[in-house]
């Protein structure tokens, strides 16, 4: 505990120091989260459970039994996770979940909700929603939309996630199953206020919907697209919130334009991060955090927080020698340009030895030495909810 504690301050440090270079600040903030960790010594949580919702960066393992070409639960995906098992992660080991799970005080990880674990008490520690490829906007996980209407192609099958408001439904299942698994009412509810609830969606919105779907980016300019992801955000923080939920952390879009996949399609046959979609992230991320404002003014009780991955993901992305890393451009799977889901696989060329070295595990993912990084930076962002 004194070792992650320590660790935390000196990443605080970096924080605050990049925010606002106040040393008053940082020591400030170092007491706090030293008295807000301090009972997990003894063994237990700092908090009833985790809920996960969102995309593939959340993804454990929901997409494995479903018609969809985004799956990860073949090799090389998981060589490096306990086990060294595919387990449907879209990484070579562990996400930014799993780990925060882990440094929480969990002995286990919330069982995905469509898999074989998630049944009797293993869900009172929280369960995970997530499914690759899945996105604010319905269309996302399906495939088309026109004039409003959302409709499934003969071509859909190849997406075929599950949308947040599926996601959504299957939390309200889940409450149901917590509370007979729990046989208390107050008990379960205050596993549901208690709980930190983390969302992370609105990449695949972005790349595998808006940018290559003409019905959109013809009509949408990337700020309006930015406005229609927000409006979902509202409903689902206010669903969540009817609930029961009180404690909501929603990841911010990361730097889009430096993931390997968005470099080899955008990047018009350069090397570098490409500005548009930076832009374009940073467009969304402002409305976000503006509305994650209005909604905490608006809903009484409710600990919002906006965890921002942008800055320290794209500060490894530019200086990856500095963290640790010799490889921010190139990922470790394949050829490190194109492969993700079902490209990314046994027999993919290239395949790096030892990822460690890698920012990206694939070309749309980061490998578990980054999210080892973006972990402790957003538990930093995360200490409001953990009291
Ligand atoms: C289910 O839980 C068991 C025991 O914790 C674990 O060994 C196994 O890997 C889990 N299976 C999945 C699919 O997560
Ligand atoms: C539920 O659990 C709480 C706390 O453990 C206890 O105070 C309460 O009496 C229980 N209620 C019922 C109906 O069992
Ligand atoms: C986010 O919004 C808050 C107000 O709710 C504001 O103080 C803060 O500066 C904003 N941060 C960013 C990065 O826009
Ligand atoms: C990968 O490299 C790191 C750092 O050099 C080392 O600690 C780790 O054991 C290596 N992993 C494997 C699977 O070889």
């Amino acid at each position: 505990m004194a070792t992650l504690v320590k660790r935390l301050m000196v990443e605080r440090g970096r924080w605050a120091a990049a925010l606002v270079g106040s040393p008053p600040l940082f020591f400030l903030v170092a007491l706090l989260m030293a008295a807000v960790l301090a009972p997990a010594a003894d063994g237990q949580p700092l908090v009833p459970a985790v809920i996960v919702f969102g995309d593939s960066v959340a993804d454990s393992g929901n997409n494995n039994g479903r018609l969809t070409i985004f799956k990860a639960d073949f090799p090389p995906y998981g060589r490096d996770f306990p086990g060294h098992t595919p387990t449907g992660r879209f990484c070579n080991g562990k996400l930014v979940t799993d780990i925060t799970v882990e440094t929480l005080g969990f002995a286990a990880y919330p069982p995905a909700y469509l898999g074989p674990n998630a049944t009797g008490k293993n869900l009172l520690i929280g369960a995970n929603f997530a499914s690759g490829a899945s996105g604010y906007l319905g269309s996302t996980a399906i495939l088309y939309v026109r004039a409003g209407f959302e409709f499934e192609t003969y071509s859909s099958w190849y997406k075929n996630a599950v949308s947040l408001k599926q996601q959504l439904s299957y939390y309200k299942e889940y409450q149901q199953k917590v509370e007979k698994i729990a046989g208390n009412k107050t008990t379960s509810d205050s596993i549901f206020s208690g709980g930190v609830h983390i969302l992370s969606a609105g990449t695949s919105d972005f790349l595998q919907n808006y940018y290559i779907n003409p019905v959109y980016y013809l009509i949408y300019t990337p700020a309006q697209f930015a406005d229609l992801l927000v409006g979902s955000f509202t409903s689902f923080v206010q669903d969540l919130y009817r609930l029961g939920a009180r404690k909501i952390g929603v990841a911010s879009l990361p730097p889009m334009g430096c993931l390997p996949a968005a470099i080899t399609l955008f990047g018009k046959g350069g090397n570098e991060c490409v500005k548009r979609l930076n832009g374009d992230a940073l467009v969304f991320n402002r409305k976000l955090n503006a509305t994650a404002g209005q909604l905490k003014k608006k809903l009484a009780g409710l600990k919002l927080v906006v965890l921002d991955i942008y800055k320290p993901l794209l500060d490894l992305v530019d200086n990856p020698a500095g963290n640790g890393f010799f490889e921010a451009r190139k990922a470790c799977c394949g050829t490190g340009t194109i492969e993700t889901s079902l490209l990314c696989n046994a027999k993919s060329p290239g395949t790096c030895k030892n990822a460690t070295g890698y920012v990206f595990w694939d070309s749309v993912h980061p490998s578990e030495a980054a999210n080892q990084v973006l972990a402790n930076a957003l538990l930093v962002q995360a200490i409001d909810l953990l009291s």
